[in-house]
């Protein structure tokens, strides 16, 4: 039996809670992990509407692996037991970096150059993100980040980096649009604060926004990146995800029409966690136009590499151009089509959602449910969503969202019969909630 003593004791940063496990974002996870829907053995269960996973395409991922086993097996050639097993130095495969470049390009419609020696391989965007901050930043820096963001960066970029976030405060009088006013707001507020801003980090689409930046916006942010000399961190998970590809506007094309001038500062973060549906692989890059940081990048993604069985599998679905096409196109398909009857949704229920046009997910209003519109409130209410209503969604305050009300509710990470039945809960429970604000009425 194990005595009670005394714990022993345990590092500053094992034991901070800038990891922020508490927030209500992966409380949500915790509640549907231990009642999980499922339509046969729990239909009262929690449905997860939390989760940023993309399961619409898969069909399309497991044929390609049956009409191709050589991609997956061991069999000879470069996939061979041996190329996968023996040491592979921190560099990654060029055959799979060439693939990554390639696919990278395709889904920017071909507007943007991407180098192969310029990918740097890490275990998903998580990776990269943090590591990227080591790079950019030392312990008691900051960077700016416009909100809503995703809950994640304040592990991925706070917790055993030491940098601070300090919020880029955007609201919905502009559909949550980063403007130089709020940027240079942010700025002042982290001087007054004694923090040195090393980086300004996007995300392009947004997540939790469903939306991409314009062009004009793009070049403002680049603009006063370039002015205050700091760093500028695009992370572009979500650009394969956008429903009319025309609408995105990667960073990397900004850099690529100004001839590369103040390129230096300026790193994209990709992965294939969302575009593939495949976070489960953990493959994510770092695309620097900055070389110092490319080659420090190599060196610390040692702490955190894709394994040579991985990169030989995707190198070898990647470079099928056919495929690849073909999958793209029929991807943003599926999401358009669940984003809208979502929407649709949402909006026969009485709910209104932010113009969405990328993602896996839509940003919706419940402001008119809250009692009292504080952070407070908008708790209640989710604890009621996912208590009583049985969804578990994320509120804006996990998104840092300055103003109270707002939601991200996943579609495309369930069926779409599960889907209905979310929709269907949401609904019943809108009625409910009239109904009562009547009686309130009547009795008030
Ligand atoms: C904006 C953003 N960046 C990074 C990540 C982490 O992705 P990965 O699974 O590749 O680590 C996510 C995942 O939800 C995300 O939404």
């Amino acid at each position: 039996m194990v005595k009670a003593c005394v714990p022993v004791p345990l590092s500053d940063l094992a034991t901070s809670n800038t990891h922020g496990e508490d927030s209500p974002y992966f409380a949500g996870w915790k509640a549907y992990d231990e009642d999980p829907y499922d339509a046969a053995t729990n239909p009262s269960g929690v449905i997860q509407m939390g989760l940023a996973e993309n399961q619409v395409s898969f069909d399309l991922l497991e044929r390609y692996l049956e009409q191709h086993p050589e991609a997956t097996g061991w069999g000879c050639g470069i996939t061979s037991f041996r190329e996968n097993a023996l040491f592979q130095d921190y560099h990654g495969l060029r055959s799979f970096r060439q693939a990554m470049a390639t696919f990278m390009e395709k889904i920017r419609g071909e507007r943007a150059e991407f180098d192969p020696e310029r990918i740097v391989l890490t275990a998903g965007a998580t990776a990269a993100n943090e590591l990227l901050t080591f790079i950019l930043a030392n312990p008691g820096d900051c960077l700016l980040i416009p909100t809503p963001y995703y809950p994640g960066f304040d592990r991925d970029l706070r917790w055993r980096t030491g940098v601070n976030i300090i919020p880029v405060h955007c609201d919905s009088s502009n559909g949550f649009q980063i403007t130089p006013q709020n940027l240079e707001v942010a700025f002042a507020e982290a001087e007054s604060n004694k923090f040195r801003v090393r980086g300004v980090v996007i995300t392009n689409p947004s997540n939790p926004l469903g939306t991409t930046i314009r062009r004009p916006a793009l070049e403002d942010i680049l603009d006063f990146a370039a002015r205050k000399n700091i760093h500028l961190i695009s992370d572009e998970i979500y650009s394969g995800s956008v429903f009319s590809p025309d609408e995105f506007v990667s960073m990397a094309e900004i850099v690529q029409a100004r001839g590369y001038r103040d390129c230096e500062r300026v790193h994209i973060v990709y992965s294939l966690s969302k575009d593939l549906g495949l976070p489960g692989f953990r493959v994510g890059t770092i695309y620097s136009y900055n070389d110092r940081v490319v080659t420090t990048a190599r060196k610390m993604s040692s702490f955190t590499l894709v394994s040579s069985q991985t990169q030989n599998m995707l190198a070898s679905m990647l470079s099928d151009g056919e495929f690849i096409e073909n999958y793209l196109e029929t991807n943003r398909k599926r999401l358009k089509e669940r984003h809208e009857y979502i929407v649709e949704g949402l909006k026969n229920a009485g709910i209104e959602c932010l113009r969405g046009n990328a993602g896996l997910f839509c940003w919706m209003n419940l402001a008119p449910l809250l009692k009292e519109s504080t952070r407070e409130g908008e708790l209640r209410l989710w604890k009621l969503i996912l208590h009583e209503v049985k969804l578990n969604i994320s509120p804006g305050s996990s998104c840092h969202c300055s103003e109270v009300g707002w939601f991200r509710v996943c579609f495309a990470n369930m069926s779409h019969q599960t889907l209905e039945i979310a929709l269907r809960r949401l609904g019943n429970f809108m009625n409910k909630m009239i109904e009562a604000n009547k009686l309130n009425e009547l009795i008030g």
